[in-house]
């Protein structure tokens, strides 16, 4: 984690942007356009994507003094799986289009069995699942599923996941429907971009059967079939059966209330996902990181995955020391992705990780669970 730093000391320029300024705007001018306004867009006039980035600035970490903190343990337990850091990749639907040789969720598995860094596979991908699953090299992976309407469906891509070596199934709640995006409305193209990672419809046997003919012949009638299953929700009243599907962890994205949180754990969800889709979906809202704590406290002692808004190792340890047992982030790498493939994701993970080792250094907090609410106090702005 240190190359990076140790490497500016000697004055060795990194080959990427360090600055999340720098890399969007060079991922903007690799990327076609569709795609910009597709992995940049929030919803309405983007004010919670903005504040979801803002309201990190709203905590500041109290520094400590004579630690020794000499070395750092950023280790993590989550659903029985010991991973070297609390740093995830979350679930992007589009990152196999945005690799420029069109397999960028190969390229992101790669980057996971490079760095330790968990992905989680989005449903929507350009390579079916278990050819993402294959580059894995041993590092834990999770499946993230859209869960269609037709439960045997569902049922297929969660027993392909457990066979692929999926270590736990993320199941995300808020985006049945997509939300207002202006900048997607004036582009319109996003029908035409999620048409192109249907691989693990068109190569799954249950899609397959409720076809007349075979994705291959006809891939019009395939993707007005998968449009189809994907606009009804899941409720309160599937859950019993969501948990009868699967032994692997079970983890809820989008749940941002308590009374959610406990009815979940009822229900017997292993764990949360505290997000807010990055703002993408619902404009209006809090800031993600502001329910972050009152998650935590309903999970009571479950793990919680967080995203939205992470920019920063400095981020990363604040939504560690708020409650969040993993902190994913989802935009900066795939900017990473889009300008340097599998070593783009990489430089993006490995600046994440070593801003955070070492501001746990310099601030005295030598391992993950020395870093609690203690380490925060508001800013005097928001005291
Ligand atoms: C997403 N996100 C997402 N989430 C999910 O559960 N399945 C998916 O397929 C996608 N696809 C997707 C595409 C793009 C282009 C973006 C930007 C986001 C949401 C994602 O997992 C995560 O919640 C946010 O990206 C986190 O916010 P930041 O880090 O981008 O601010």
């Amino acid at each position: 984690q240190n190359e990076i730093y140790e490497g500016g000391l000697r004055g060795v320029v990194p080959p990427f942007p360090m600055s999340y300024e720098e890399l969007e705007a060079r991922a903007r001018a690799a990327l076609p356009a569709s795609l910009v306004s597709y992995v940049a867009a929030g919803a309405g006039n983007e004010h919670t994507q903005r504040a979801n980035v803002d309201a990190f600035t709203k905590w500041g970490i109290i520094p400590r003094m004579l630690v020794g903190a000499v070395r750092r343990d950023l280790s993590v337990e989550l659903c029985g799986l010991r991973l070297p850091s609390p740093l995830m990749m979350a679930p992007i639907g589009v990152i196999g289009l945005c690799a420029q040789d069109g397999h960028g969720d190969l390229a992101v598995a790669r980057a996971a069995a490079r760095t330790g860094v968990p992905m989680i596979a989005s449903t929507l991908t350009v390579d079916p699942m278990e050819e993402v699953a294959a580059r894995f090299d041993g590092v834990p992976g999770f499946f993230q599923l859209y869960p269609p309407d037709d439960r045997k469906l569902a049922e297929s891509l969660v027993r392909r996941a457990e066979a692929a070596g999926f270590r736990g199934i993320v199941v995300t709640l808020d985006t049945w429907l997509t939300g207002w995006r202006p900048r997607d409305l004036s582009t319109s193209n996003f029908p035409q971009l999620r048409g192109h990672c249907l691989a693990n419809y068109t190569s799954d046997p249950v899609f397959r059967s409720r076809l007349d003919r075979t994705p291959e012949e006809d891939p019009a009638a395939a993707v007005a079939h998968w449009a189809k299953t994907f606009g009804n929700p899941l409720t309160w009243d599937d859950l019993p059966w969501l948990r009868s599907i699967t032994r692997l962890p079970l983890l809820l994205k989008g749940i941002c209330h308590p009374d959610d949180v406990r009815r979940a754990r009822d229900a017997g969800i292993d764990g949360m996902y505290c997000s807010n889709h990055g703002g993408r979906q619902a404009n209006g809202g809090l800031p993600a990181l502001d329910m972050l704590p009152a998650v935590v406290d309903a999970a009571d002692g479950l793990p919680v995955i967080f995203d939205s808004g992470v920019r920063s190792g400095a981020d990363i340890v604040k939504a560690v020391a708020l409650g969040a047992t993993a902190v994913a982030v989802g935009r900066p790498y795939v900017y990473g992705l889009a300008i340097g493939g599998t070593e783009g994701v990489v430089h993006v993970l490995r600046a994440l990780l070593a801003e955070a080792d070492l501001l746990m250094a310099i601030d005295g907090y030598p391992a993950l669970a020395d870093l609690t609410r203690k380490a925060l106090r508001p800013t005097p702005a928001t005291a």
